[in-house]
C-alpha cells in the first residue's frame, strides 16, 4: 500500500474537521454535505476511507456519523492540527510507505515554496543512514525529513544535526519523562542504546547553505530485535525504543512537541545564541569528559573528549594536542 497525503489536499482532512467539531453528538450525512458541499455518495466514500486510516466513526442509521477516536497515523492534518510553528511543518507530506523520506525530500528541494516542508513515512523501504548504512524503518517508528533553506555560511552546516539531537532530547525529557543522552555527533540514547539517529544532506553554493535536508529517524514505538536483527554484523552500539508495545503515548503528539522545539532552537541559531544550545547539548552529552575511540574517515583515534566548538565540531585531545573532528563514530574507552 503506497498512500500519500499532503497538508494541501484538504477533503479528508475538512471531514475530519467537521466530526471533530461534532464531538458530543452524531452529525448526519445530510448535513456534512451540506456543510462541506459534497453529495453523499463523497460523503460515504471519504467515512469509509477515514476508517481505513484508523479513525474509530460510529455510524448510525437515522442519525448520522461520530468521532470516537482519531488515528494513531501521523498524517498532515493531525500533525498540523494546534502545531505553534511558523516555518516548520507549513507543508506536510506523508506516506504509509516510501523508499525514503530523505530522498522524496531532496526532490522537492528545487521546487519553491518548500523551506519548512516535512516529509513522513509511516515505513521506509530503504531508509538511508549515515555513512551510507541503511536504516531499518519498520511501522511504529517516526521516520522524518525537513527542508530548510537558511541563509547560513557553510562551515554552520554540523551545527544542525546537533540542534536536532538537542530537540529530540528536549521533547523527551517533556512529553515522555525520560533522561536521554546525546552521544556526538547525532545519536540520542537511552542507557546507552541508540533510539534516534539524524543524517543531514546539505548542498552548498558559493560557500552558503542553498538547502538542508534534516533526516530524523525515531525509534517510538518499535520492537528493538526487528532492527538488531537488520544490522547484524555491521558495527553498532544497540537500540531500544522510546516507549513499549502497549504504551499509549501519541507519536504524534509527540511529533509536535519535536517540530517545537526545534524551531525554537532554529530561531536561536538565526539570533546567532549559540552559546546557550552548546551549553543544553553539554549538559546532556554522554562524550564530553570521556575517554573515547573514534573512528573517522582516516581511521581510528583515541584521546579525551573536552568540547564541541561552536560549528558542532567535536574537540579532542590526543597525544598534547587539541583535534578537531567534524565526523566520526564515537565509542567509550572501556
Ligand atoms: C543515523 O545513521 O544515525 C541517521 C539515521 C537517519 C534516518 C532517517 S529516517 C528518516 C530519514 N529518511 C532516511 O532515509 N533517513 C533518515
Amino acid at each position: 500500500m503506497r498512500q500519500a497525503f499532503t497538508s494541501f489536499d484538504d477533503t479528508l482532512e475538512r471531514v475530519v474537521r467537521l466530526l471533530k467539531s461534532h464531538k458530543s453528538g452524531y452529525i448526519s450525512g445530510e448535513e456534512i454535505s451540506r456543510s462541506l458541499g459534497f453529495s453523499r455518495a463523497a460523503v460515504w466514500k471519504n467515512i469509509k476511507k477515514l476508517k481505513s486510516l484508523g479513525y474509530k466513526i460510529s455510524s448510525r442509521q437515522n442519525l448520522g456519523y461520530k468521532m470516537i477516536a482519531k488515528t494513531g497515523l501521523m498524517l498532515p492534518w493531525e500533525v498540523s492540527d494546534g502545531l505553534q510553528t511558523e516555518t516548520i511543518g507549513r507543508k506536510i507530506y506523508y506516506f504509509d510507505t516510501i523508499d525514503s523520506t530523505q530522498n522524496f525530500a531532496l526532490k522537492l528541494a528545487s521546487r519553491p515554496y518548500e523551506n519548512g516542508s516535512i516529509v513522513i513515512a509511516s515505513r521506509q523501504t530503504h531508509g538511508r543512514g549515515r555513512q551510507d548504512r541503511r536504516w531499518i524503518s519498520p511501522r511504529g517508528g517516526i521516520w522524518l525529513s525537513i527542508l530548510l533553506k537558511p541563509n547560513f555560511e557553510v562551515s554552520q552546516t554540523s551545527l544542525f544535526p546537533m540542534l536536532t539531537a538537542l530537540a529530540l532530547a528536549i521533547a523527551i525529557e517533556k512529553k515522555l519523562k525520560l533522561k536521554p543522552e546525546l552521544r556526538w555527533p547525532n545519536d540520542v540514547t537511552l542507557n546507552n542504546k541508540k533510539i534516534a539517529g539524524i543524517l543531514v544532506d546539505a548542498s552548498i553554493e558559493s560557500n552558503k547553505i542553498d538547502y538542508l535536508v534534516i533526516g530524523i529517524g525515531i525509534n517510538f514505538r518499535i520492537k528493538p530485535s526487528t532492527i538488531s536483527k537488520g544490522i547484524k554484523g555491521s558495527k553498532n552500539y544497540g537500540v531500544t525504543t522510546l516507549v513499549g508495545e502497549k504504551s499509549n503515548e501519541d507519536s504524534t503528539v509527540f511529533l509536535q512537541s519535536f517540530l517545537e522545539e526545534l524551531e525554537r532552537l532554529y530561531n536561536n541559531v538565526i539570533a546567532n545564541n549559540l552559546h546557550g544550545i552548546k551549553k543544553e547539548w553539554e549538559k546532556r552529552s554522554s562524550t564530553i569528559g570521556k575517554n573515547v575511540k573514534i573512528s573517522t574517515t582516516t581511521g581510528m583515534m583515541t584521546g579525551k573528549a573536552v568540547g564541541i566548538d561552536d560549528d558542532g565540531a567535536l574537540l579532542v585531545s590526543s597525544k598534547g594536542k587539541i583535534q578537531r573532528l567534524l565526523v566520526g563514530d564515537v565509542y567509550l574507552q572501556s
